[in-house]
């Protein structure tokens, strides 16, 4: 009975966290970052981040959650009574925003992809006419703003009633069926007449392509795709049972984040280069390419809304881990109703994406340093508050309670001794002093008086 409960309990949570990392991050955000950041370069420096500081942080979150069984402000809260580290928790909830807004927004996108492409809207293999479609969709002041409108609805109706039911119940065969499409989709996109040279920039590292800048995207990217620094692995680490081992689980969560984000490169970027398209396109890219594969391939009539429906369960997964974060909170610290707080909080996430969507349209003139809300909202998120709130938390673990946080490392599993003197080296200097230095080079006004420089 023991034993079962215990696996059945570590599954539940290891799909849990890999919904929540699973999703536009990977499948959308990825393969354009990739495309725009020089490809190979930025493939090998991504995964050698996402092994080092990646992995320690990620441990960091989950070892607080499950000692704590609490919200991130309350488990902070718990292991140290001064008032300065809980700050880490409420920026977490700010982050949780500040994603949401724009999050619901392309999420949207997805829902509305799911009929235009069933539609058969999409089927041409034109890239000018599907490109055409794309913007003046996205930029159109009402139809995005309707369908994040009913993502965030969605979403919200998630979190208030059945995070542990359905969802759980039904994402344990919707995820593997998103990886088996997402497969399907590679083999079509490499052989494709022309694919190779995509392969090769996606694998082949052009080292002059690679800048610091590079490493502060993938940095970035890392954060946003693993869904760390600001509290949603502390408050689905709070879940598990104490006597799992928690580092495979953490290690499993890595691990299928990584390889579906790396697949999610290969289906589109050979598929670009075989299209005559170009790489660093932007975010159009997974929207634009992969109706064009559909219009030509066997089946593609099915594949196509079939696959833009799993990529908005794993959005659906994603923006739920973000809410949770917020409601978590108000529940457990404030007391309020977890109804009330997870609606007025969809409330305010559906206000804030209205100006990210208009952004890419009716408002694109509001710009500040030459970006739109939705590009603020994401560079703030992804290359400043996720990496920021990443380095405090493994400050914390490292130097204000390693000793409590190394045992909690090893509870369940006692031969991960060794390991865990490694990741505390790792999430006491290595993880905070490379991501300091990468926020560094990031701000325009430090860099050009660093020695390196
Ligand atoms: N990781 C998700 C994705 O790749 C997005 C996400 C969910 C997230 N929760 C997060 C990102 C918390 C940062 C922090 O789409």
């Amino acid at each position: 009975m023991q034993a079962r409960g215990n696996w059945s309990s570590k599954f539940g949570f290891v799909m849990a966290a890999a919904g929540s990392a699973i999703g536009l991050g990977n499948i959308w955000k990825f393969p354009y970052v990739a495309g725009q950041n020089g490809g190979g370069g930025f493939l090998l420096i991504y995964l050698a981040i996402v092994a080092t500081v990646g992995f320690s942080v990620l441990m960091a979150e989950l070892v607080i959650g499950r000692s704590t069984q609490r919200n991130p402000v309350g488990a902070l809260k718990r292991l140290q009574k001064g008032k300065l580290w809980p700050l880490i928790g409420y920026a977490g909830i700010l982050t949780a925003f500040v994603i949401l807004s724009y999050y619901v927004v392309v999420a949207g996108w997805t829902l509305a992809y799911i009929f235009k492409s069933a539609a058969g809207l999409l089927a041409t293999a034109d890239d000018a006419a599907l490109g055409g479609m794309f913007t003046s969709f996205i930029s159109d002041p009402l139809e995005p703003v309707l369908w994040a409108g009913a993502f965030t609805a969605l979403t919200v109706f998630v979190v208030v009633g059945g995070v542990n039911k359905g969802l759980e119940r039904s994402s344990r065969w919707l995820m593997p069926m998103l990886l088996a499409l997402v497969v399907v989709l590679c083999v079509r996109s490499l052989t494709l007449p022309g694919a190779g040279a995509g392969w090769d920039f996606f694998v082949t590292p052009d080292w002059s392509k690679v800048t610091f800048q590079t490493v502060i995207e993938a940095l970035g990217q890392a954060f946003f795709s693993l869904s760390l620094g600001m509290g949603t692995i502390i408050t689905y680490g709070s879940y598990i049972s104490r006597d799992t081992d928690v580092v495979e689980s953490g290690f499993t969560v890595v691990t299928l984040d990584t390889l579906i984000a790396v697949m999610a490169g290969v289906m589109i970027i050979p598929a670009v280069f075989a299209f005559g398209m170009n790489p660093a396109a932007g975010p159009g890219l997974t929207f634009i390419t992969l109706p064009h594969v559909f219009a030509e391939m066997q089946g593609g009539v099915v594949f196509g809304p079939l696959f833009f429906i799993l990529l908005a369960i794993a959005a659906l997964t994603s923006a739920v881990s973000l809410l949770e974060v917020v409601t978590a909170y108000f529940v457990d610290e404030l007391g309020w109703k977890r109804r009330t707080c997870t609606i007025w909080a969809g409330v305010v996430a559906f206000l804030l994406c209205i100006p990210s969507s208009l952004s890419l349209g009716v408002w694109s003139d509001a710009t500040l340093f030459g970006k739109g809300f939705l590009d603020i909202m994401d560079f703030l998120a992804t290359n400043l508050m996720l990496p920021i709130g990443g380095m405090a938390i493994s400050l914390f673990v490292g130097w204000v309670v390693p000793k409590e946080m190394m045992e909690e490392f090893c509870t369940g599993n006692p031969k991960l001794g060794g390991l865990a003197k490694v990741w505390l080296f790792f999430v006491r200097i290595v993880s905070p002093l490379a991501i300091f230095v990468v926020l560094l080079n990031g701000l325009p006004f430090v860099a050009p008086y660093l020695p390196w420089n």
